[in-house]
Formats: structure tokens, C-alpha cells, sequence
């Protein structure tokens, strides 16, 4: 029998997952042997942060197992697509992409292809699944995640498509096998889902309520990773500047970043994201008095206009970003500062637009992400008088071209300087070329060996080229 959305898994509480990845190990051993070969696999991320660092206990799951990681889709054993909601072109990619899959899998029918993620949270995207893609093994969604050791198991000995989605979120489940991306930078939960609520987002829907991990498993987890070699972290949370409201303990985002300070061998701390409504002037003084928090902030707008800041519920208006802009700028002159926007929410008129235009001019962005308003079912905006495509289309060039002014106006001001980059990979194009990432986020091109990767090097940014800069080593 199928089983259905929410199914009987909704009761259960946590539960140890381990004899689930010794029992996964044997099923997979058993079929290298059938095959005389050597199982594949492939995660596939969609979205944002959080999904990536999601993506990587799923791909620590299969390695345990005994899975060889494919890195891509194509030949793979198993395909895992972690997906993303946030916007409708999000779920539009990876139904095209099924598409693609199906025609693989009809070429090795033992394929088994597996969806997670915020898209699977919601049962209009089960059922059009259940229905149009037969071929899919497994859904799971977001709230049961770590359970990924038993389902696989599952789907292994099981040749129906399995659906495990829970409603609702439970608590924090630690200590999933990890399979980290790099080997010198790594993100770091320390919060879960979100209890904001803007009128326009899915997230607190798909991601559930906000919970914020425990200081000590963090910091525990930040020692850990500095063992092994790890120099940067991303502390990840749809609010970061609200962790701690649900613990009891005194700790606040400001003090937590304190305490991963004083982890030996990090150097580099970043954080995403922030609300506006709840950042803080002691996160200010805390990111102005450290040696070791990145000189970056993203810092989402959204909107310049009061009344479409109202109708977002996003709780602040044009003066009071603008206030933090101000103030993030007298105290910390060296940060970046960039940005997200939504243009075309519903009841937008020009004159708001020109409010957004107007904080880009004065807030002097770095750089921002520019979105078309998409409709998200379930959502308060949804139910609100939409915008027409065209006049959406119109005002997001604006926005575009504002964005994109600033951003020049930003780039190439620190051209001749000497800075220190953490090298991340050999450039795509030019294998001559490293990629390095300067604290403010900036990219730098310069010629290096491979060797030089993981290390954190001052480089000469010798020439700005549109918004990166080609260095050299010095
Ligand atoms: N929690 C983060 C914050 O508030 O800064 C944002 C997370 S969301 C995944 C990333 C961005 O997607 C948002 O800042 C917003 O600009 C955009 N976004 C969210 N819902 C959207 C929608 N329905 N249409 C267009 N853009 C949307
Ligand atoms: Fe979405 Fe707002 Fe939560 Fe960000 S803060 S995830 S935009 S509801
Ligand atoms: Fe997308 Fe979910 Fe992140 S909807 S942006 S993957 S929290």
C-alpha cells in the first residue's frame, strides 16, 4: 500500500538513526555485489543556504552507506533533488529537470530518484508528483530530514513511491553524518524556520516555527570544524538576529558570536540572514570590535515604501533602514552591504518604486538580489489585488538599473590595496587562475597553484574588472 502525505512517521518522536545507516551499508553492499559494481549517487541543491548545508548531511547519509558520490545527475545510481519554493521559477526548474531524469531512468530503470525540500512541504506539489511523475521513489519534506537513513532503507527494499511528510517540525536532531563541499569553509546551523511571517514569503510554511539550536552544540560544532581544518564559518538562519528568543538561557545572537570568536583556528565568520526589524546596536559594536566577522552584511529590503513595508508586515520603515544603513556605515566604514528586493508586490505603484530607488541611492548598496514579486499559494499576498506582469516587468528594470549603478559606484574602490583573500578553487575559466574571496565578499582572480587552496593569502587587487578584481599574490 502507498503511503500517503503525513503519514503514520507523524506520531513518532526522534529516533536513532544509526542502525538505520549499519542497515543501509548491507543493502547497498548487497547490490555492488549483484551488479559487480559500485553504487553511485548525486544530491542536487536547489535554493538557498540553508538547502545547501541540508544537502550536505544528505550526501553524508549515502557516503556512509557506501554510495560514491557521481556528482552529477546523469549516470547516477540514486538522484536526490533537494528543492526550493521560495519563488515559482524555484519549482518550475525542477519539474523541468525531472523531465530530463525520467528520460535517464527509462535508460537504467534501476535508478531511484528521491525529492526533498521545502517544496515537498506542501500537498499541491505531492499530489501533482503522485499523479504526473510516477517514476520518483521517494518524497520526503523538510521537518524530517534526519530520517533519511531509514527511508532510504526503505525505498532500497521497496519498488513503490514512498511519501513521508510531516506537517509539522519536532525538535533539533543532532549528528548526522556531514559530507562538507569544501574542505576550509562550512556552514553552520544555529537556527531553524521562522516565525516572520511576511506576507509575500513561504518559508515560515514549508520550514516550520523558529527553534534555535543550543550554544554549546554549536559552539561544539564550530570547535569540531576548526579541527579539521576548517577556517571560515556561516553561522545559517532565516533571522539570525532573532536566535536565542526561544531559549532560556541569556544567550543572544550578538553573545553567540562572541563565543564562536573565541574558537582558535577560525578566522572568518559570516552570518545569513538579517531581519532589519531586530538588528541590534550591539551587534553593530560586536561586529565592529571583531577581528574575525567578515565585513559583509546582507541586509534584505525589500521595499523603500512605508505603505508596501506595512502590507510585507515587515515591521520597519524606509527611515528606520536607512537609520541602520547609516549607522552600520559610521561604525563599520569597510562593510559591504547588499541586499535583497521584491518589486511588483501587490498594490505597488510607481511612487512606491520610486521610494525603493530612492534607499538604493542612499543606502549605497554593494550589490542586491532583485526579485519579481511571484505568488506563493497560502501565502497573505496571494489573496491581495496582484500587480500586471507588465508594469512588474517595468519597475524591476528601474530597479535593475539603480542596482546595478550602485553597485559600479561600490566596486573597484579598494583597487591597488593590498587584502587578504581565502582561496576557494581554481578559476572556472582560466586554470592558470585561483578564486579567492575577500572578507567584504569581493571575488579576486590571480595566478596560483592549486596547493594555495584552503589558505587565507594577502593579494595585491591590481585591477577592478566590473565587480571582481584580478590580483596578484604578494
Ligand atoms: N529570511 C531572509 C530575509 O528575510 O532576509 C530571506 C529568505 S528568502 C529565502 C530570500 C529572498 O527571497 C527574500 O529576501 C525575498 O526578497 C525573496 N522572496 C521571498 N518570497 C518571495 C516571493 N514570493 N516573490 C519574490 N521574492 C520572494
Ligand atoms: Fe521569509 Fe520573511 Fe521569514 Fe525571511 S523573514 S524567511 S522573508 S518570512
Ligand atoms: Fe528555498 Fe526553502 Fe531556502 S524555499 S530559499 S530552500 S528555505
Amino acid at each position: 500500500m502507498r503511503r500517503d502525505i503525513a503519514d503514520i512517521d507523524s506520531g513518532r518522536e526522534a529516533e536513532d538513526q544509526r542502525p538505520y545507516l549499519e542497515e543501509g551499508r548491507r543493502l547497498v553492499e548487497s547490490r555492488e555485489k549483484e551488479l559487480g559494481r559500485k553504487l553511485t549517487c548525486c544530491v542536487v541543491t536547489f535554493g538557498c543556504q540553508m538547502n545547501a548545508r541540508d544537502s550536505e548531511k544528505l550526501l553524508g547519509v549515502l557516503l556512509q552507506m557506501g554510495f560514491e558520490d557521481k556528482g552529477e545527475d546523469e549516470n547516477a545510481d540514486f538522484v536526490v533533488y533537494n528543492t526550493c519554493t521560495v519563488r515559482d521559477h524555484a519549482n518550475q526548474r525542477v519539474y523541468g529537470r525531472l523531465g530530463t531524469l525520467h528520460g535517464y531512468k527509462r535508460r537504467n530503470p534501476d535508478m531511484k530518484i528521491a525529492l526533498c525540500g521545502c517544496m515537498m512541504q506542501e500537498e499541491a506539489v505531492i499530489e501533482k508528483i503522485r499523479k504526473s511523475y510516477r517514476f520518483v521513489d521517494l518524497l520526503f519534506g523538510t521537518h524530517n530530514l534526519y530520517t533519511f537513513p531509514r527511508l532510504v532503507c526503505d525505498m532500497l527494499q521497496s519498488n513503490r513511491m514512498i511519501i513521508s511528510v510531516w506537517k509539522q517540525e519536532k525538535g533539533i536532531v543532532e549528528e548526522l553524518p556531514v559530507s562538507r563541499k569544501y574542505p576550509f569553509k562550512s556552514g553552520v546551523n544555529i537556527m531553524f524556520g521562522c516565525n516572520n511571517f511576511c506576507s509575500y514569503c513561504i518559508v515560515p510554511y514549508v520550514r516550520g516555527r523558529e527553534r534555535s539550536r543550543n550554544a554549546k552544540d554549536i559552539i561544539r560544532e564550530v570547535e569540531r570544524l576548526a579541527s579539521e581544518g576548517v577556517k571560515e564559518v556561516m553561522l545559517l538562519g532565516q533571522n539570525v538576529n532573532s536566535y536565542g528568543n526561544d531559549l532560556d538561557g541569556e544567550m543572544n545572537f550578538p553573545s553567540l558570536l562572541r563565543e564562536v570568536e573565541k574558537v582558535d583556528g577560525i578566522e572568518r565568520i559570516r552570518f545569513m540572514s538579517s531581519h532589519p526589524k531586530d538588528l541590534s546596536d550591539e551587534l553593530i559594536d560586536v561586529m565592529a570590535g571583531s577581528t574575525k566577522i567578515c565585513r559583509h552584511l546582507h541586509l534584505a529590503l525589500q521595499s523603500g515604501s512605508d505603505r508596501i513595508l506595512k502590507a510585507m508586515n515587515r515591521h520597519y520603515t524606509k527611515e528606520d533602514y536607512l537609520l541602520l544603513t547609516r549607522k552600520l556605515r559610521e561604525k563599520i566604514p569597510d562593510l559591504a552591504l547588499t541586499t535583497d528586493i521584491i518589486v511588483g508586490f501587490p498594490g505597488e505603484e510607481l511612487s512606491d518604486v520610486e521610494e525603493t530607488i530612492d534607499v538604493i541611492r542612499k543606502a549605497e548598496f554593494e550589490n542586491a538580489f532583485t526579485f519579481i514579486y511571484s505568488i506563493r499559494t497560502g501565502t497573505p499576498a496571494a489573496k491581495m489585488e496582484q500587480v500586471d506582469e507588465k508594469t512588474a516587468k517595468k519597475h524591476f528594470d528601474m530597479v535593475l538599473s539603480e542596482v546595478q549603478q550602485s553597485a559600479r559606484n561600490r566596486a573597484g574602490r579598494y583597487e591597488g590595496e593590498v587584502m587578504e583573500a581565502l582561496v576557494e578553487e581554481v578559476n572556472e575559466h582560466d586554470s592558470s587562475l585561483l578564486t579567492g574571496r575577500l572578507s567584504n565578499n569581493t571575488i579576486v582572480h590571480f595566478p596560483g597553484d592549486p596547493s594555495l587552496i584552503g589558505q587565507i593569502l594577502p593579494i595585491r587587487l591590481a585591477e577592478c574588472r566590473g565587480f571582481y578584481y584580478v590580483g596578484k599574490k604578494v
